[in-house]
């Protein structure tokens, strides 16, 4: 059971103010009787909850997008530095955790939820979920090591890396060589590995996708919001 304005704001409905009003505008109802007081008590696994006249479909899980800034670590929890979580607003954190990692320096796009299959089906070596890298290097980089790292490289591991789409983008405002990188996999520091591996520097790195999901241009470092249904869904069929 909990505060019906709670569950409202849960299913991404609006904030706690908006809520309100919603309820004060009869807007909604519990098992087809018009709720008028936001404290009322709902049961999201029994009660039939309908807004505007729409039935919702209550789901115990949440999904995010996140832009991860700098200087912020991808883990739940850390003694000394703030974490991805701590970022949530508290209403917001619901066991949520984020889908892999992205280093302390890097930033962009970081999925947070607390459901265990899609992270685990995104974060499966065997699917593959490609991911696309911003990165800015310290020196110019020729074609030839372009198609190296395309190819794959040797970056003390087992295995060369696996064959990876490579592209130019413009130079950034100091005038620096940018690429992206996309991944279909994703090995500790991976692309800072293989930047070194053909003799260069990663000076930032931000990641622009994953899979389906692209980081929403008008997030500004350090805000988040619910993924859409559609975003969803394609995740889930990634
Ligand atoms: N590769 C890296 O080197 N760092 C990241 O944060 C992500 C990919």
């Amino acid at each position: 059971m909990q505060r019906i304005d709670k569950f409202l704001c849960d299913q991404n409905l609006g904030t706690r103010k908006q809520v309100k009003e919603f309820i004060k505008n009869g807007m909604v109802t519990i098992n087809g009787e018009t709720v008028l007081k936001p404290e009322q008590h709902v049961d999201e696994t029994a009660d039939e909850v309908s807004f505007g006249g729409r039935v919702l479909n209550y789901s115990e899980f949440c999904y995010y997008m996140l832009y991860k800034p700098q200087d912020v670590v991808s883990a739940t929890t850390d003694g000394r530095s703030v974490t991805v979580v701590d970022l949530l607003k508290p209403e917001n954190v619901k066991g949520l955790a984020p889908v892999g990692r992205l280093d302390k320096d890097t930033e962009g796009l970081l999925l947070m939820t607390n459901d265990g299959m899609l992270t685990h089906n995104l974060l499966s070596p065997r699917k593959h979920v490609d991911k696309d890298y911003e990165v800015h290097l310290a020196h110019e980089i020729t074609d030839a090591e372009l198609k190296k790292l395309e190819n794959g490289v040797d970056i003390g591991d087992e295995t060369r890396t696996l064959p990876a789409v490579i592209y130019r983008d413009e130079p950034d405002a100091e005038g620096r060589c940018v690429i992206h990188l996309v991944l279909h996999e994703g090995r500790f520091h991976q692309v800072k590995r293989m930047l070194e591996a053909v003799g260069n520097e990663v000076l930032f790195l931000k990641r622009i996708s994953m899979g389906s999901l692209k980081l929403d241009e008008t997030l500004e470092p350090g805000e988040y919001r619910p993924l859409t249904a559609q975003e969803l869904e394609g995740l889930q069929n990634s």
